[in-house]
């Protein structure tokens, strides 16, 4: 009767303290994703090194929480799309990739605390398609484009800051180990250009705890 009592009392003093990131839930987080490549290659026909843009698309993550400190998340997103070139040719080529990741996670602090950073360490899978070369790489004589597929370690540091019990807002910056290999052919001779890509993903957005 007492215990029922003071629990009620402090039920009702403390209406913000409300369960977040605890053991069991699923935290699902949706914003942009923009992908910096760090690129660096070996010298390509003698022109230098590739060049790679930036890119940013939808960021799609699913959370699962099995301790209130412990996590597991999944990367997923549209399809990235970037411009390969070189510093005398500019754009070349096109290429589009899915970096789909797998993390285990450690959220700092309590289950009922707003602000929850964390840090995740996983692997990154990196799948390149739709790799062709533009009128310019064409007319260079280049052909049969293809860019190998990558597995890497990827870490990331991130921040949740929960406003209620079901809402967050989400930053997050990955980085992630993709290396791969081009290759193609320039005047029907076979080129594979040891590729380093190595970006560093920024995501910002809204999660959603169920
Ligand atoms: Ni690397």
């Amino acid at each position: 009767m007492k215990a029922a009592y003071w629990a009620l009392v402090a039920a009702a003093a403390f209406p913000a303290i409300a369960s977040a990131h605890e053991a069991g839930d699923v935290i699902v987080r949706v914003g942009t994703a923009t992908v910096r490549p760090t690129e660096g290659s070996d010298n390509v026909l003698g022109l230098g090194s590739f060049n790679i843009n930036n890119n940013t698309q939808m960021g799609l993550t699913l959370g699962y929480m099995f301790t209130d400190n412990i996590g597991m998340e999944l990367l997923a997103a549209t399809p990235f799309q970037h411009k390969i070139g070189l510093k005398s040719t500019g754009t070349i080529a096109e290429v589009k990739q899915l970096p789909p990741s797998l993390m285990a996670q450690y959220y700092f602090g309590d289950k009922r605390d707003k602000l929850r950073p964390y840090l995740g360490l996983g692997i990154n899978y990196t799948t390149f398609y739709d790799t062709n070369f533009n009128q310019t790489g064409r007319d260079a004589g280049l052909s049969d484009l293809s860019v190998k597929d990558s597995w890497g370690v990827a870490t990331q540091a991130g921040l949740d800051y929960n406003l209620d019990d079901n809402w967050l807002i989400n930053m997050s910056v990955w980085w992630m180990d993709i290396d791969t290999e081009v290759k193609f052919k320039a005047g029907g001779e076979q080129q594979n250009i040891n590729t380093r890509i190595d970006p560093w993903v920024f995501m910002f957005g809204v999660g959603y705890r169920f």
